[in-house]
């Protein structure tokens, strides 16, 4: 893997992609989120942590359009936004690929990337599809980002599911999103298949897209990240920039920090200091 870190002097005077200032969102009687604060900037990644329920699915579904927040502000290219609905934020140039995917298990893997996009022919009316240039593009844009499927004409339900985000990330790249929103891609993969999206993470990245990523692993996030915030209980524990943070603090904050400290003393006054002991306090460098 590449370099992921990035010189970032002249994009952080750039205006953002997406700034939120003070952003709240309840649902009903549920405050889901409260007081956050996040920015997206072109060329960075920007990674969400947090435990189930934290109010990271909540955080992005408002830059996504599917919700609207109820306080604070939100700022696409310095004009405050609230989004009507997804294609509205999509229009925006916010493409956002879900755990799940939305993908035709059936359909070939190029029929799939040009989904909702297809082309038509220019000059009559009824032409068709114009099926071998969409072949070529598709084939081709996914090589660019290294994505190597054997044939352009398999179901994309036959690839593996880290070869299915790589294909959402390079439709988004290709059809020319800005701000990309990954809702925690890496969750379902194994080793070998997380470290193929995280490159692809970077390739977006690289193409000047600015990316969210959502995980719950820190070691993911460090690997891509170069601004990191961990939300609990809907509110900011962290937020910092990469040159701000060691993988040791983020793994620390994510496994709960102050309190597994806390549990572990506990545990050693219980007595003994069994095995699960000495893992947790290595694990969180507690002497
Ligand atoms: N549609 C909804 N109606 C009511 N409450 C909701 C709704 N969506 C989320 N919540 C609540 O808001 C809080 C934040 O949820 P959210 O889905 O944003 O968390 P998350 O960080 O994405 O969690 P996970 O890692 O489990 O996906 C939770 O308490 C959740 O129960
Ligand atoms: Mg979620």
């Amino acid at each position: 893997m590449s370099d992921t870190s990035t010189d970032n002097t002249s994009i952080s005077t750039s205006v953002p992609l997406v700034q939120m200032t003070d952003v709240g969102k309840s649902y009903g009687a549920v405050r889901a989120i409260k007081g956050i604060n996040l920015t997206v900037r072109a060329g960075e990644v920007t990674c969400v942590l947090g435990d189930n329920g934290a109010g990271k699915s909540t955080l992005i579904k408002i830059m996504a359009g599917l919700h609207n927040h109820n306080e604070g502000t939100m700022s696409i290219s310095g004009v405050e936004t609230t989004f009507a609905s997804p294609r509205d934020a999509l229009g925006a140039g916010i493409a956002t690929v879900y755990q799940d995917l939305a993908v035709v298990g059936l359909m070939e893997t190029w029929r799939n990337f040009f989904l909702g996009a297809e082309l038509v022919g220019s000059k009559l009316p009824f032409s068709g599809l114009r099926v071998r240039e969409m072949k070529e593009i598709a084939d081709e844009e996914l090589r660019k980002m290294g994505v190597v499927v054997k044939d352009i004409d398999q179901p994309i339900g036959t690839l593996s599911g880290g070869q299915r985000q790589c294909v959402a990330i390079a439709r988004a790249v290709y059809f020319g999103a800005k701000v990309l929103i990954l809702d925690e891609p890496t969750a379902a993969l194994g080793v070998k298949q997380s470290g193929v999206v995280l490159k692809y993470t970077a390739a977006a990245r690289d193409a000047g897209l600015g990316v969210v990523f959502i995980t719950h692993n820190p070691h993911h996030a460090y690997m891509v990240g170069d601004h990191f915030i961990i939300l609990k209980l809907g509110q900011t524990v962290l937020d910092k920039r990469r040159d701000e943070v060691e993988l040791d603090e983020l793994t620390r904050q994510m496994a709960g920090g102050d309190e597994l400290t806390e549990l572990s003393h506990e545990l050693k006054a219980l007595g003994g200091m069994t095995n699960a002991i000495r893992t947790l306090d290595a694990d969180l460098n507690i002497k």
